[in-house]
């Protein structure tokens, strides 16, 4: 975090700015990666990915999904954070995986042409981002149309009650590396994914699962 950034109050802070992708990127392989990895690997088999699938993960951080994608695809994962990157680049070397790169480079402004990709996915990454609809159209831009998308994350609840208190616990909750004020179905209108289906793995999750084919002219 830059001398300017500690200098921001808590309701400033971005949640990409958290210590936890930069200071603290170490914790995240024991901690959020192991509740977030099962998940990751489900969404990533259901989608049966056909040999030669080219891939993009945004907001990739230390390669949660790494051991989850078929070794027949390509896999490029980009992320802002050098330090959550670090993570993935020893996975990539230990494992000796050929078939995943990684690169940094701002989900908001992806240096790749459009239609390079068949599946672009991101998984807890829409409630980082400061700008989760301008992620979206990145995504649908680099995804060829035809192609799939995917976006794994929690979202605020529609009720006006837990709507509220989650809405107070934002600037909490961004310090430590997240927001709680992103609605689904907003979100979706506003990106134009409107199509796509959104489902939980089960009633109580927090986490909800958007999958859709990419469809913008
Ligand atoms: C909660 S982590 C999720 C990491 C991984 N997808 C996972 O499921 O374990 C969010 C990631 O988004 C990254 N991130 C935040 N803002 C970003 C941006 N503008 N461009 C690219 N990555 C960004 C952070 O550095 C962090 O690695």
């Amino acid at each position: 975090m830059s001398r300017t950034d500690s200098h921001k109050n808590m309701a400033e802070l971005g949640a990409h700015e958290s210590r936890l992708y930069s200071d603290l990127a170490p914790l995240y392989d024991k901690t959020f990666a192991k509740f977030f990895y099962s998940r990751e690997r489900t969404v990533i088999q259901n989608l049966r990915l056909p040999a030669g699938a080219e891939i993009l993960e945004v907001g990739v951080g230390t390669g949660t999904s790494f051991p989850a994608y078929p070794h027949n695809c390509h896999v490029v994962g980009v992320d802002q954070a050098p330090k959550m990157l670090a993570h993935a680049k020893e996975k990539i070397a230990k494992n000796n995986w050929r078939h995943l790169e990684v690169e940094q480079m701002d989900a908001l402004d992806l240096t790749f042409p459009d239609d390079a990709f068949d599946y672009v996915m991101a998984f807890h990454v829409v409630t980082v981002v400061p700008d989760p609809v301008k992620m979206m159209s990145e995504m649908q831009r680099v995804c060829r149309p035809g192609g799939t998308i995917v976006i794994v994350n929690h979202f605020t609840t529609e009720s006006p009650f837990w709507g509220k208190l989650t809405h107070s616990l934002d600037p909490v909750t961004r310090r430590l590396g997240w927001s709680t004020n992103l609605k689904l179905k907003p979100f979706l209108e506003e990106t134009g994914f409107s199509g796509c289906k959104a489902y939980k793995f089960s009633r109580f999750s927090l986490y909800t699962v958007v999958v859709g084919t990419n469809d913008r002219e």
